[in-house]
């Protein structure tokens, strides 16, 4: 079904002609590596540069990151650079909603992205394309793991994943966004605002504009890289925990705040709610159940049913698979005690 779905055509309006004003926010915590990489990235973007601003906000980082936005600022004194240092490091969150306050007010298109993440060239004028419908809330785009030199990973499980968003957000809308590139238009960000549970990140910021109406979609006409670096495990376990969050509150929160309309993304919303919060607990229930049955029962149904199983693990998307349910039920069990406001890396 998500195959059949992902192969229609886009029932909405795109214009490549559609040029908005944008400000495009980037927060950063000690990434001195890739900073000046990443600024260089953005301008060059095939996009009329006037139209875009660039704010990059700073959490008290110690490792010169700060002064080498100012630097760069001072050697690129023609494009729309400004820095917003932050006294001490509050948290990514905290310091993107400090940042919107410097977002002017007729700007129409913002953009939240990180630093260790790369767009193509025509990444900003297709996403822009796509709000020139105005039923479009958010877009974010295809998200590729690369290594620090750049190379793309082959990534099954990435593809598959990117291919259920589209298709997700061809239906209606996703619920799951790709930090790298976040984009909202401002009087949609102005209504509904950005959700502030602990944990609330890209993909409840993303949600609460889907459980509104407006369309938030993953689109398929570029896509942006995010470097893999330090403690993988530790990252994914984070973001299974901001999804599991995502799912547990950003539609009550919507509520809360007065801005959910029911539409065809409830849809949607249940699947992935079930495939987030109680899939990976049925994973883990049958497989002691199947375990029990064997030791107790000495089962030939249950022997055949785990050796199955246990040799779909050989096949890639199968381990990749059963792994992020390892990390849903890490991520469910760490959020009990831990909502990661500030998180190492
Ligand atoms: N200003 C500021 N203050 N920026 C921060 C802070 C902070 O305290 N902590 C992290 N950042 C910046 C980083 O410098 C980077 O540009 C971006 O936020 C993402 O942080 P990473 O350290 O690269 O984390 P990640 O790759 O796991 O991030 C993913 O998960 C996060 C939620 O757990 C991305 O999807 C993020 O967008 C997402 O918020
Ligand atoms: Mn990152």
């Amino acid at each position: 079904m998500m195959r059949v779905q992902y192969k229609k055509p886009w029932p909405l309006t795109i214009d490549k002609s559609y040029t908005p004003t944008i400000t495009i926010i980037l927060p950063t915590y000690n990434e001195s590596q890739w900073v000046k990489k990443r600024l260089d990235n953005l301008v060059t973007q095939d996009y009329p540069m006037d139209r875009v601003k660039i704010i990059v906000v700073d959490s008290a980082s110690t490792d010169g990151t700060g002064s080498l936005v100012e630097g760069w600022i001072t050697t690129n004194p023609k494009v729309g650079v400004k820095l917003l240092r932050e006294p001490v490091r509050e948290g990514k969150f905290i310091a993107i909603a400090h940042a919107l306050h410097l977002v002017d007010p007729t700007n129409e298109i913002v953009i939240f992205t990180d630093a260790d993440a790369y767009w193509r060239q025509e990444t900003l004028r297709e996403v822009a394309s796509f709000f020139a419908d105005a039923r479009v809330g958010g877009v974010t785009a295809s998200i590729l793991y690369a290594d620090e030199d750049g190379v793309v990973r082959d990534d099954a499980y990435r593809a598959y994943y990117n291919l259920v968003r589209i298709a997700e957000s061809k239906f209606r809308s996703t619920p799951v966004i790709n930090g790298p590139l976040l984009a909202i238009r401002t009087n949609v960000l102005q209504k509904v605002g950005l959700p502030d549970f602990p944990g609330s990140d890209d993909s409840a910021f993303g949600s609460v504009i889907a459980l509104a109406g407006y369309r938030m979609i993953q689109i398929d006409r570029t896509a942006v890289m995010e470097y893999i670096r330090g403690d993988v495990l530790q990252r994914r376990i984070r973001r299974a925990n901001c999804l599991v969050l995502n799912f547990r509150n950003t539609k009550r929160y919507a509520k809360r705040m007065s801005v959910y309309v029911p539409s065809s993304f409830d849809v949607v919303w249940r699947i992935e709610s079930w495939l987030t919060l109680i899939n990976p607990w049925l994973l883990l229930v049958s497989v002691i159940c199947l375990a029990a049955a064997i030791s107790l029962e000495h089962s030939l149904i249950a022997v055949v049913s785990l050796g199955v199983g246990a040799l779909a693990l050989s096949m890639k998307p199968c381990r990749t698979w059963v792994l992020q349910q390892v990390y849903l039920i890490c991520g469910a069990i760490r959020g009990l005690s831990n909502q990661d406001v500030i998180w190492n890396r």
